[in-house]
């Protein structure tokens, strides 16, 4: 399985973003935007100006991961600031349907994210309108946290079904992932691995995500 490795820019120097993009624009696969509210989780951290700003300066696909309430309220000014593929939270909108048609109608990606307390099953009748589903490995709303190892067996599940159905859709994990753990979120089946932290503390960004898709990729 290829592993992708998406560097979540929650992490990075936000005086600097466009250094912070160049040290990994060779490397990455996507590059992954947490936009949050201070409503759905208890942290603000940017939106649709940061996107746009930081649009010219990359040609990475933009994962915009929407931690907000009403997300599908936002989906054409995320369009138009750039974002390649939007993932919003079941959380916040149990029936995304309407937020489907408009991703559709808007030409983006689509994908949906369920929190550490939401079961498969919520997911499962999304799958197939999906082009990623992620499953957070931490509570949403900071980086920097702990993995949490219980939220294995959604990947492993979000994985068979998947590849039970024959379908082409993107396994994400993120939050908390490091060399140390990739490999078990990449033999538990997800193929697009999230990093913040791992990615834009250390002192070679690059090497990092290099790091970490040869950790991911020793066991697939
Ligand atoms: C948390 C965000 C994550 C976060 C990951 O709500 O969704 O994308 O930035 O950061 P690390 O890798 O540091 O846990
Ligand atoms: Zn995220």
């Amino acid at each position: 399985m290829e592993i992708k490795v998406a560097p979540s820019l929650l992490a990075a120097d936000f005086s600097e973003l466009s250094k912070a993009i160049s040290t990994i624009e060779e490397d990455a696969d996507l590059l992954h935007l947490d936009v949050m509210d201070g409503h759905f989780v208890p942290n603000i951290s940017f939106g649709m100006p940061v996107i746009s700003s930081i649009r010219p300066v990359s040609g990475l696909t933009f994962d915009c991961h929407i931690m907000t309430t009403n997300p599908t309220a936002y989906l054409e000014e995320l369009a138009e600031a750039g974002a390649d593929i939007v993932t919003i939270h079941l959380e916040a909108v149990p029936d995304p349907t309407e937020a489907i048609a408009e991703a559709e109608k808007l030409g983006i990606g689509f994908g949906v994210v369920i929190s550490p307390h939401t079961p498969f099953d919520a997911m499962e009748p999304w799958v197939e309108s999906c082009q990623m589903v992620l499953i957070m490995s931490v509570h949403p709303g900071f980086g920097g946290q702990s993995f949490i190892p219980e939220v294995l067996s959604k990947v492993e599940a979000a994985r068979k079904w998947v590849d039970f159905h024959g379908l082409m859709t993107d396994v994400q994990i993120d939050g908390g992932i490091t060399t140390e753990n990739a490999a078990r979120a990449a033999s538990a089946g997800a193929n697009v691995l999230v990093a913040g932290s791992a990615v834009f503390r250390e002192d070679d960004p690059a090497e990092a995500i290099r790091s970490l898709r040869l950790a991911a990729t020793e066991v697939t």
